[in-house]
């Protein structure tokens, strides 16, 4: 039997959605921060593909997510291009600023990255070995604006206003700057492939601070490229997009870059996105991560919402963003007991009802 979210990216409407997590690897979990103990550091665990592996894994045995995600971060690609990378404890990432021609000029580009990214790969190579037959492994990569954000602005912040200042000022420089970091995602995530790969993710986490214009050129068509060159290395790769707080920016997302599901985040409702995003697609979405800190009632009512109100289309349930730290993991089995109890009726027959 095909794997329950290979078929849900494929179109099937399936009487309980599929499920996984954005960061079900993370801090909320002690098996991970005894395993990121062991390794070090944060940079120390991505590059270590046993224990990468390990707490990629631990997830799935303790809860049995449908999916693994790769552990890993969208940061390590600007690294592999040369930027400098640290993680600050408490406060995140740091980089090397990308600001200048000088500063692009001394960029690396094509197989130079898989220098840095093998042990990576090696990751992935050995999740296809030892994940259960049913988990599908998916991998993937920041968009280019997400990563741009951060290596302009050496940091995260809060309105990705020095990447607006560096695109407004000279636009050429940033443009040079997206051409090059789309080019090496394409091969990144391509390799990730190679390696075993079964779904590529892309993770454009500041989508949401781009206008109209903007949004349409480099969010909308660098995804239809890369899905688009993707696609045509590995045909019938499924690629999920994560355009985050695009807003009315999801509407006809699918049918404009070829993306076969369109992440949601809660700052839309789930009956909204079941309307307008649903009608060309699968949809990965959107109970609050709030939830997996607060639980309860509120926890079990949301989540049946979600399940229900995208239970007439394909769906894959999800968070609306990354599960934090300070979440319990109790809550985490709450949120999957009640997605697979609230079975909904697809017009299928046996499997209908509530
Ligand atoms: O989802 C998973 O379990 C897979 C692994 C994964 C991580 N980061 C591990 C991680 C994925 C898919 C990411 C994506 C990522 N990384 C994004 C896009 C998604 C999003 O959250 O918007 C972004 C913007 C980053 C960059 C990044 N990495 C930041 C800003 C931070 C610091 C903030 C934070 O949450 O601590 C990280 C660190 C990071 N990446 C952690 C994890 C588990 C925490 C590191 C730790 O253990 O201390």
């Amino acid at each position: 039997m095909t794997k329950t979210i290979l078929r849900a990216l494929a179109g099937e409407v399936l009487p309980v959605p599929p499920i996984w997590m954005m960061r079900q690897a993370g801090r909320y979990l002690p098996e991970y921060r005894a395993t990121r103990a062991e390794a070090g550091d944060f940079l120390s665990l991505c590059y270590n593909p046993e224990l990468a592996a390990e707490v990629t894994l631990q997830p799935i045995r303790r809860y049995g997510f449908d999916a693994a995600i790769l552990f890993a971060d969208i940061l390590l690609l600007p690294q592999a291009l040369g930027c400098d990378l640290w993680f600050v404890t408490g406060e995140g990432p740091r980089l090397s600023t990308v600001t200048t021609e000088a500063d692009f000029d001394k960029l690396g580009r094509g197989e130079m990255i898989h220098d840095t990214l093998s042990p990576i790969y090696e990751t992935v190579r050995r999740l296809r070995r030892s994940l259960p037959e049913e988990t599908t492994l998916i991998g993937f990569a920041g968009a280019p604006w997400t990563v741009a954000t951060y290596m302009i602005a050496g940091r995260g912040t809060k309105d990705q206003g020095p990447a607006h200042a560096l695109k407004a000022e000279n636009r050429p420089l940033f443009e040079k700057i997206m051409a090059r970091l789309e080019e090496s995602t394409v091969d990144y995530l391509s390799e990730q492939v190679k390696a075993g790969a079964e779904v590529v993710k892309l993770f454009d986490s500041w989508a949401g601070s781009l206008d109209d214009a903007d949004f349409a050129l480099y969010a909308r068509e660098s995804a239809r490229r890369i899905t688009q060159e993707l696609k045509s290395r590995h045909p019938g790769l499924p690629v999920i997009a994560f355009p985050r707080q695009a807003g009315a920016g999801y509407v006809g997302f699918h049918a404009a870059t070829g993306a076969d599901c369109v992440a949601v985040d809660d700052s839309v409702t789930p009956e909204w996105a079941a309307e307008h995003v649903q009608v060309s697609g699968c949809v990965q979405g959107n109970l609050a991560s709030s939830h997996m800190v607060t639980g309860g009632d509120a926890l079990v009512a949301e989540t049946r919402r979600v399940v229900e109100a995208l239970g007439k289309g394909p769906h894959i349930f999800n968070l609306g963003h990354g599960i934090t730290p300070d979440a319990d993991p109790e809550n985490v089995k709450l949120m999957i007991d009640t997605v697979r109890e609230t079975r909904r009726d697809t017009g299928g027959g046996a499997d209908g009802g509530a």
